[in-house]
């Protein structure tokens, strides 16, 4: 199925209802940076927790780690991103715009969009040239060569400088891993497609060592486990896919690297979202050789000390929550009425939102019974209350913020503490006790499928 392409619809939705807004707005923006707003802020926070916990807290055999932004510069040298980590350019003398040499035939020509960068007669281009992604800056007071340092490209080079401080603080034996949710900056030169591709974004980076010579049958292992971590999020099986790195794709530090691509519709399509590679013992060489440290593991009972492997998982938080909203973003007509809804059908768990819960009317006692309910539910779950409006506006509100579940307080909860709740994908309706409300949604949250497919709800 050809999934539509939603992109300047949901960069709409997303900005009124408070999921991502674009940076520094009030002065233009700023090129390919943004900012998470009340909604998106909590959607992201869910997508870090969900991989958090399935990376590390329910596993004993992978260690967490916060490293620094800022590294020793030779870092960079080591792992090969000064030499190796950038894109061919070519200038167009006469425009002074820059593109990517391999990009040029997809490229409009400034002065003549009709036309590719080279085709107009005034067009005078530059040999390609090497340009680096790393943002540079400088440490200390003085902006010399020697106080130069990156903003980290990649979260990476932080597990690998410290794999041994990691292995002896945790007594870990190989094969274990450790990982890290962290900012990485890359200067792009041709990000898009919304936060897609930015100059600052979010990695969940876990590298797994191993003996050399089990790094394949690992690497099928994680592959595996990734992809089903994204079925688990509730994107659609159908615009998942793996993608495997020919010789002439492969990053200079793999040996072997299978993308995890999501299908975001329209022209874009499939786009990379996760990559697992096998970094092989490259980046733990690297540094051992230029550090002039050991960093060897030392498996005392086969009595042997080597350099492992590495399996790498790095998934952007950023693209991940993406491709989350691109799958939940639907447009539907609704059965007598004239309006149709927008939803975000996001996975409830997911949901920045868990509940709203809406007194049907500001009198008769409903809004102090309704904060009541709220009060209690907040406890537990992140809880909208809006007393503001029709009902069905309301509901209307919450479908576009994604909330899964609407409670509200009528004429029968002050009669006999019955509640209706609606559900946001199938706007069903149906009354349950107030006092059973809680456990209803501790179900739902815990079962692993969209509300419209969860019939355990009993009209009471
Ligand atoms: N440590 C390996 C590494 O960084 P990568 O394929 O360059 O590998 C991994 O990046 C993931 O990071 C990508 O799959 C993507 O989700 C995310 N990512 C990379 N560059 C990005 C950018 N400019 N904007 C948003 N996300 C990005």
């Amino acid at each position: 199925m050809a999934y539509p392409d939603v992109f300047e619809k949901l960069v709409s939705l997303a900005k009124r209802r408070g999921f991502i807004f674009q940076s520094s707005e009030i002065y233009g923006g700023t090129g390919s940076v943004w900012d998470y707003g009340p909604l998106g802020v909590e959607l992201k926070n869910n997508v870090k927790a969900r991989w958090w916990n399935a990376m590390v807290r329910q596993r004993d055999d992978v260690e967490g780690l916060d490293a620094a932004i800022l590294m020793h510069p030779k870092v960079w040298e080591a792992s090969g991103h000064v030499a190796g980590f950038s894109d061919p350019m070519i200038d167009c003398k006469t425009c002074k715009a820059r593109f990517r040499a391999d990009q040029l035939q997809g490229a409009p020509c400034p002065r003549k969009p009709s036309k590719h960068p080279g085709e107009h007669a005034d067009c005078l281009l530059t040999e390609p040239r090497q340009f680096n992604l790393m943002f540079k800056t400088f440490m200390g007071p003085v902006e010399d060569s020697a106080s130069v340092v990156y903003l980290r490209p990649e979260t990476a080079q932080g597990i690998f400088v410290n794999f041994l401080n990691v292995q002896q603080a945790t007594r870990q034996k190989v094969p274990f891993g450790i990982a890290q949710i962290g900012k990485a900056f890359r200067n792009e030169i041709t990000p898009g497609n919304f936060t897609f591709r930015t100059r600052e974004f979010e990695q969940m980076e876990m590298q797994f060592f191993v003996e050399p010579g089990s790094d394949m049958e690992w690497f099928e292992r994680w592959k595996a486990a990734r992809l089903e971590w994204h079925y688990a999020l509730g994107l659609a099986p159908d615009r998942l896919q793996f993608h495997q790195h020919g010789e002439t794709e492969l990053a200079h530090y793999a040996r072997a690297a299978f993308d995890i691509e999501f299908d975001f519709g329209g022209t874009l399509g499939f786009q990379e979202i996760e990559g697992v590679h096998n970094r092989s013992d490259f980046d733990l060489s690297q540094h051992q050789t230029v550090s002039g440290k050991r960093l060897e593991y030392v498996d005392q009972a086969a009595n042997k000390r080597y350099l492992p492997y590495v399996i790498e998982t790095s998934v952007g938080a950023d693209r991940v929550t993406l491709a989350i909203l691109v799958n939940a973003y639907r447009e539907e007509t609704v059965p007598g009425e004239e309006e149709g809804r927008t939803v975000m059908g996001l996975h409830p768990t997911l949901a920045p939102i868990t509940t709203g819960v809406f007194p049907l009317t500001k009198k008769d006692g409903m809004p102090e019974k309704a904060e009541k309910l709220a009060a209690e539910l907040r406890k537990e779950f992140p809880v909208f209350y809006d007393d503001a409006g029709a009902i069905g506006r309301r509901y209307r509100r919450q479908d576009e913020a994604g909330t899964p579940f609407g409670i509200t307080i009528d004429q029968n909860t002050m009669a006999n503490d019955t509640v209706t709740i609606r559900t946001r994908d199938d706007m069903q309706q149906i009354q349950l006790p107030i006092t059973q409300v809680a456990d209803r949604i501790r179900a739902y949250l815990r079962s692993d499928v969209s509300t419209a497919e969860v019939k355990h709800f009993s009209p009471v």
